[in-house]
């Protein structure tokens, strides 16, 4: 599991060119991280691989796990704000605004394009792993005040990094 400051968390990832065994073995230890840390989502960077892809199950099971590879997402509907956690900044905890609805077009382990209407949790955690790999967390979000409650920790996770 990769960390806040890692460098990789705060890049851009590059496009999957070619899903060979490597990408299959890389999903199957993304998978294993985020079902262990109990999480509903891991993007490829909190892996420390800066390629675009990530994976989600809203449940928390294996059966459920859905893979997304070279994701775009278009965002509409309301906006709400909800509390989010991430696996790469433990004890931050935050109200991000994000929309209400998502459509996602990905390609699959596969190698087939698929579409997908999500709503809900679903819509917010598509959003939520596309921005990892943005390069962008939850703490990149938060308002001043929510800054002053998240500092301790995150001095925390640099002190732990050094
Ligand atoms: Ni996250």
């Amino acid at each position: 599991m990769t960390r806040f400051p890692a460098g990789v968390l705060a890049g851009r990832a590059r496009r999957v060119e070619e899903i060979g065994d490597d990408i299959v073995k890389l999903v199957d230890v993304m998978v294993d991280i985020m079902l262990e840390n109990k999480g509903i989502g891991l993007a490829a960077p909190q892996a420390g691989v800066d390629l675009r892809l990530f994976v989600i199950s809203l449940d928390g099971s294996r059966e459920g796990v859905q893979v997304f590879i070279n994701p775009e997402i278009e965002v509409s509907g309301d906006i709400d704000s909800v509390e989010e956690g991430c696996l790469s900044l433990p004890g931050v905890y935050g109200k991000i605004k994000r929309y209400t609805l998502c459509k996602v077009t990905a390609t699959a382990l596969d190698g087939k394009e698929f579409c997908d209407v999500a709503e809900g949790l679903y819509a917010r955690a598509l959003q939520h792993e596309y921005d990892h790999l943005e390069g962008t967390l939850i703490k990149d979000k938060f308002g001043r005040l929510q800054m002053i409650g998240a500092r301790k920790h995150l001095k925390k996770l640099l002190d732990e990094s050094e």
